[in-house]
């Protein structure tokens, strides 16, 4: 989802991206093409993901991909390692939040030049929740508010924090309005003419908690863009040739 943005933004800058996905022949599990691709690289924007809410699966991905890709730019003189993270990863160190709490100690614990950003929700994380979470006649999503920003934005800045000296933990990024995740996704499928109820399930144990109680906002000194989930969805629907409703 973030990963187009960030490509096209390099571009843009004036660098040449090396995409590391399986789509281009590296896979970051198994470690195949690796070393040939970072050849020559000075920066690498870690936006691999895995699809799973669950800690295991989550944790086995981010541990094997982190690890993987920070011994390779070790032995290719990287000189920095930037990572996305996801804002209340240490508050809420549960399920998918598992692996991205592993990645965030192995980056922190690697000895080199490493930033990491902790992002809100992007606005096309209700892309994701439709696209993955149809139950039957209905797309199920976990009760949730968000202070969600447009991958587009979060982009921008991580290539920004690529070109500079590494920062370690920078400041959160997050948009500029506090949203509830299941009326997000109403609206992006009412915005694409599909009529999917959505039903709103509040997750159970600490992390349900987490998602519901304001522990994922961005705190005091955030960053945050400008576009809203409504701005972002009329720009979507006319992108596709629908009206936004
Ligand atoms: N989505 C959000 O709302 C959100 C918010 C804040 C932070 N984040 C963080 O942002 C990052 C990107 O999230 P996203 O939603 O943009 O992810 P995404 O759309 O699921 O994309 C994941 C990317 O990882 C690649 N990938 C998966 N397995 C791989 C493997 N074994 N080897 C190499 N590449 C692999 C995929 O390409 P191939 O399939 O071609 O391999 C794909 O390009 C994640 O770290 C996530 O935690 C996401």
């Amino acid at each position: 989802m973030v990963g187009a943005h960030v490509t096209r933004v390099v571009r843009e800058r004036g660098h040449e991206p090396v995409v590391l996905a399986r789509s281009t022949g590296v896979d970051l599990m198994a470690g195949t093409g690796l070393a040939a691709a970072l050849e020559g690289v000075d920066a690498v924007i870690d936006v691999a993901s895995t699809a799973t809410s669950a800690a295991k699966p989550a944790i086995a991905f981010f541990e094997a991909t982190t690890t993987r890709l920070l011994a390779a730019e070790r032995e290719r003189g990287v000189r920095h390692h930037v990572a996305l993270s996801i804002i209340g990863v240490p508050e809420a160190p549960h399920g998918y939040y598992a692996g991205k709490a592993r990645q965030e100690e192995l980056v922190m614990a690697s000895g080199g030049g490493w930033s990491l950003l902790r992002a809100a929700q992007f606005h096309e994380f209700a892309v994701q929740m439709a696209q993955r979470m149809q139950v039957g006649p209905f797309v199920v999503c976990p009760s949730m508010r968000a202070q969600p920003i447009a991958a587009a934005e979060v982009a921008t800045v991580i290539v920004e924090i690529a070109e500079g000296a590494p920062r370690g933990l920078d400041r959160e990024l997050a948009g500029p309005r506090i949203e509830s995740m299941p009326d997000m996704v109403r609206r992006y499928l009412r915005a694409i003419g599909r009529g999917t109820p959505v039903l709103a399930v509040p997750l159970p144990g600490g992390f349900g908690r987490a998602l519901r109680d304001g522990t994922i906002l961005p705190k005091p000194g955030a960053r945050l863009g400008t576009v809203t989930f409504e701005e972002w969805l009329v720009a979507q629907a006319q992108a596709q040739g629908t009206t936004a409703a």
